[in-house]
């Protein structure tokens, strides 16, 4: 196996500068490698796209054929003729940005404060965000290429219809008026992160959902935990785009001449992991409810050596969980398919994390530690709707944002990043794994489940590092920092990591989404992509990105010599570079240019 661990050095290549210039608009890599622009917002997916335009006038029957915005979380999934040649590139498109239109986001102000939407415009976002599958392929001189005719590329928008699975599907709570069965949804909003099972289906996670919705009745919202402790909008419009002003299912405000309340549940139907089988385009994604209701960020499996797994995944807002869903089942590699419900049913934990270095996965179980009518769990199914209410109540710790999740290749150790968290310190005490009052820069943390087994119930972990300046640093003015800046970071600083995966030889790679106009980046500059070595802790930056955009998004080969990033929201013209194009969100591919190993 290519990626095996060796005694070398895990880390063989120079670092690059942090770049703190306003006006950088280039991706810059590690010497000996390259890094194309491969895949931007707008480039062709279906066959009959037609090609992109700067000046944004498409609309959004065209967008439907084309890459939408915001790349985010992304996999690769190799064809097994030729793995490390073919295969299929499937990545999220999370929100959209004002560059969708020529002019920007139009909003009408009406007299009683709603906002008020184009038609157009917000067709148009729809089409843009949602998941793209691009079939690709290596050709003789070693450039990767969107595979022409191929049956196999698709668009997933906020307008496709999913199927809801698991305890949720079909009930109550999850009926509107434009679906009396409650089992089938619209869509899918604010993918972030993502995973991908044994069983080779992509997890796509449902994060900043709460932004898409409003309920006007102030009463309603604070007495439904399914809106007031989701954060769903409330007032007289939606926080982001105002949907609501012309589909009416985002307007989530209780109407009782309507059956089953018009779209009071819509807000029920978004938060959760939407499984997609990227192998059959004709396949419709489900939403497995079993796994719980959170501001998801990602999905990650981890297979125990008897079949049974860990999902783990990231809610990220301020002071929210780390979580695991374990399925009841097992999986056997020697018949795959029959793993295709094992999301469908199972239990669901979150995590505890201990002043003395050990931790607990709590169980939301109806019934048991509180969750029960008394506490407003009528059922195993308010547990799962209303899972952070139900983790407040087991005790669960609140952290500083967790973002991605990545799985140690070889010792199964569990890594997660806690992007940041400015009211650590007051509104949330400190602890030992949040343990910096206004936390700007983050920290990565890591834990040992019991056993090295997966399904266990108590786990050890540690700080591997905190994010920030280096001591003595001095902001641009040359005065000191404070001491809630100054980080541990053996190596190259960076501030706010988000994405985070391993390779197969057990480098760690840590992306980064930080503010560059932020007084306390100031000396970490743009966003970047960073390589850790697991036991030393070196840091080695390999990668920065353009001012204004968020590295994110890690995927290779199975060898491990091609690897893919997304450049999201950059803010000046990239990949155009020229200073006046339009930016756009755009996968990079970036190979070395001996062909060597990424990072080795
Ligand atoms: Fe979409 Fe938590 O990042
Ligand atoms: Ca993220
Ligand atoms: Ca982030
Ligand atoms: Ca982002």
């Amino acid at each position: 196996h290519p990626g095996a661990p060796t005694a070398a050095p895990l880390m063989g290549f120079t670092g690059v500068a942090a770049q703190t210039s306003p006006t950088f608009d280039q991706v810059v890599v590690a010497d000996g490698y390259t890094a194309q622009p491969f895949f931007s917002w707008g480039d062709a997916v279906l066959d009959n796209a037609p090609a992109w335009l700067d000046d944004a006038s498409q609309d959004w029957q065209v967008q439907l054929l084309q890459a939408g915005d915001n790349h985010d979380g992304m996999h690769f999934f190799p064809f097994e003729e030729a793995p490390n040649e073919h295969g299929l590139l499937v990545l999220n498109h999370e929100y959209i940005n004002p560059t969708l239109h020529p002019d920007g986001l139009t909003f009408a102000q009406l007299e009683d404060g709603r906002r008020q939407r184009p038609i157009d415009q917000v067709r148009k976002e729809q089409a843009a965000h949602g998941v793209s599958v691009l079939e690709i392929r290596r050709n003789a001189e070693g450039q990767w290429q969107r595979v022409a005719g191929s049956r196999l590329h698709r668009r997933i928008s906020a307008m496709t219809p999913m199927a809801i699975s698991g305890p949720l599907a079909g009930d109550l709570r999850m009926r509107t008026i434009s679906d009396p069965s409650g089992t089938e949804v619209l869509g899918t909003l604010n993918n972030c992160s993502m995973g991908v099972t044994p069983w080779g289906t992509y997890l796509t996670c449902e994060e900043n959902f709460h932004n898409y919705f409003v309920n006007r009745n102030a009463a309603d919202h604070a007495a439904r935990p399914t809106h007031q402790r989701y954060g769903i909008g409330q007032g007289q419009s939606s926080a982001y785009y105002a949907w609501e002003s012309v589909d009416p299912r985002f307007d989530a405000t209780p109407d009782p001449t309507q059956n089953h309340l018009g779209h009071v549940n819509e807000p029920n139907r978004f938060g959760w992991v939407v499984e997609i089988d990227p192998f059959d385009p004709d396949s419709k994604p489900i939403k497995r409810t079993a796994m719980g209701r959170l501001g998801r960020e990602c999905s990650v499996v981890s297979l125990g050596d008897d079949g049974r797994m860990a999902v783990y995944s990231g809610d990220d807002a301020r002071g929210e969980y780390v979580w695991k869903f374990v399925p009841d089942g097992r999986h056997d590699a020697s018949n795959p398919s029959a793993s295709r419900q094992l999301l469908d049913s199972g239990t669901l934990y979150a995590a505890r994390f201990d002043e003395n270095g050990t931790g607990q996965w709590l169980p939301l179980i109806w019934g048991e530690h509180g969750l029960t009518d008394d506490n407003g769990f009528a059922d195993q199914q308010a547990v799962l709707l209303n899972a952070r209410g139900a983790a407040d109540i087991l005790g669960a710790t609140p952290m500083d944002r967790p973002e991605w999740v990545a799985v140690h290749p070889v010792s199964r150790e569990v890594y997660i990043t806690l992007t940041n968290n400015r009211d650590r310190g007051s509104r949330f005490p400190l602890d030992a794994a949040n343990p910096r009052a206004n936390n700007q820069h983050g920290q990565i943390i890591r834990w040992r489940e019991a056993n090295t087994d997966p399904t266990a119930t108590t786990f050890e972990w540690d700080v591997f590092l905190l994010a920030g300046d280096q001591p003595g640093a001095t902001d641009a003015d040359g005065q000191p920092l404070l001491d809630n800046l100054i980080g541990n970071i053996n190596g190259d600083i960076f501030s706010s990591p988000d994405g985070l995966a391993f390779d197969g030889a057990g480098r760690l790679w840590i992306q980064t989404d930080s503010d560059e106009e932020a007084a306390h980046t100031v000396n970490t500059g743009c966003n970047q992509l960073l390589c850790a070595d697991p036991q030393t802790k070196e840091v080695r930056r390999f990668l920065v990105g353009p001012r204004g955009g968020e590295i994110t998004g890690i995927t290779w080969t199975p060898d491990y010599r091609t690897l893919w990033i997304n450049v999201q929201h950059p803010g000046i013209s990239y990949p155009a570079s020229d200073g006046h194009s339009r930016p756009r969100s755009t996968t990079v591919v970036i190979t070395h240019d001996q062909g060597q190993v990424i990072g080795s």
